[in-house]
């Protein structure tokens, strides 16, 4: 029987391992690969909305587009409560800690556009209540398609369940702003399967979501990246010699470790629109090391394969540890293997001090790193703290081999545009 990797010509294929060896490398707070310090007093995109993944608008090979000489971006987004007595502390102040603790379970899908790649201008809501077949709209991505502005937008419907879905529409333009127009049929296009990607039946707390679609460099194909985590119940997962990889005595302890299995997931389109997937094994696994590698994506440079994800301190295995922030992975070839780049896999971490001022960190293939402010200490101790919901300050990275480099920071929610596509 051929497997699934055979039957549409592509190689057949290990997951790469981020290991426990690589992990204990990661080193917090090295200058090189630590997010520099966000003020507390950080301006705020829109104060009656929370905003955190940032999906800007980009073409099938990674590049970020701008339309008619207007950049746009995704967001996740959820409406603020400052009013609603749900979120009223005991002195009727108002708990947006709380109010932010909740988003996740009623997030949209919102649209933002720009003259110049900052300072974004709300749009709106992407799709009509009542379009998306699930509570909850997760991240994903827009691709812009030709020049008629059609725009796949591919994401996450959530709760019951989780499904990965794409919905059609298109990016209207004027001299006074953008508008999305359609957006009406969501079209799911595939769950986790239990043999390769970890169901709800098998661990409550899996994760399946984040499509991120490409046409690989080197054969043209239409793949897709997704964040899962290793098919199996819930504790029955392994941390063997290869999970653990070569540590030093007296680190073979790996406790609980094995209840961390988070992967990087691949599929294949078997059609040139990508209306119909199949799953492939995962790109790289992190058993033992960590739940959770989130919103998978790449960038293409000198002929190789640079894996980005972001990931939490909360998630990582017993034994092992890191900042919150995008991990990276490079490989000569789309299937690897891939090497933890830095050695440890660390590429952009919070600085102890601070360790939530960001998160979801995405890399452009211009270097550039987009992220959300979380919170901000606003007092030594750190026990006062203000919260975000809004674009962090962009930060600017080179990629030299198996390394990368911090080199520049620049204004909030800063998203430049690669190429410009003039609408027909
Ligand atoms: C990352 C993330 C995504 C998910 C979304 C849910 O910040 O956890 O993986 O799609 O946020 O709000």
């Amino acid at each position: 029987m051929k497997t699934n990797t055979e039957k549409f010509g592509v190689t057949p294929h290990q997951p790469s391992l981020w290991t426990r060896a690589d992990a204990l490398k990661v080193r917090a707070d090295d200058p090189t690969t630590t997010q520099p310090l966000v003020r507390a007093d950080f301006p705020v995109l829109n104060n009656d909305v929370f905003i955190w993944d940032t999906m800007p608008l980009r073409d099938l090979d990674g590049n970020v587009t701008s339309v008619d000489g207007w950049s746009v971006i995704f967001t996740l987004t959820a409406d603020r409560h400052p009013n609603d007595p749900q979120y009223l502390d005991e002195d009727g102040n108002y708990d947006i800690l709380r109010d932010w603790n909740d988003r996740h379970g009623r997030a949209k899908m919102y649209y933002w556009f720009s003259r110049t790649g900052k300072n974004w201008e709300f749009g709106g809501r992407v799709m009509a209540e009542g379009v998306s077949p699930t509570a909850r709209e997760w991240a994903g991505t827009p691709i812009l398609l030709n020049d008629r502005g059609e725009v796949d937008l591919y994401y996450t419907a959530v709760t019951p369940g989780a499904t990965i879905v794409k919905v059609r529409g298109r990016v209207v333009t004027t001299e006074h702003g953008v508008s999305m127009v359609g957006f009406e049929k969501v079209k799911p296009l595939f769950e986790a399967d239990g043999n390769m990607y970890q169901t709800e039946a098998q661990n409550a707390f899996w994760g399946f979501r984040d499509p991120w679609p490409f046409r690989d460099p080197k054969d043209g194909k239409l793949y897709m990246l997704f964040e899962g985590n290793v098919a199996g119940e819930r504790g029955s997962h392994k941390v063997g010699e290869a999970e653990i990889g070569d540590v030093p005595p007296g680190y073979e302890d790996v406790g609980n470790s094995r209840y961390q299995t988070a992967c990087v997931g691949i599929a294949v389109a078997r059609d040139a629109d990508g209306d119909d997937w199949e799953m492939l094994p995962p790109l790289l696994t992190a058993v033992g090391v960590n739940d959770q590698t989130e919103r998978p994506h790449f960038v293409f440079q000198d002929g190789k394969y640079y894996l980005f994800t972001i990931s939490h301190t909360f998630t990582y295995a017993d034994g092992v540890t890191g900042p919150d922030g995008v991990y990276g992975f490079v490989a000569d070839s789309l299937f690897g293997p891939y090497v933890p780049l830095n050695g440890s896999g660390l590429v952009l971490g919070n600085p102890s001090s601070q360790p939530f001022q960001t998160y979801s960190h995405y890399v452009m293939p211009n270097g550039l790193v987009t992220s959300f402010i979380d919170s901000v200490p606003t007092d030594e101790t750190g026990t006062q703290i203000r919260v975000g919901g809004t674009e962090a300050p962009t930060v600017g990275m080179k990629i030299k081999g198996q390394q990368t480099f911090v080199v520049a920071e620049y204004d909030y929610g800063y998203i430049p545009p690669m190429l410009d596509v003039t609408l027909k």
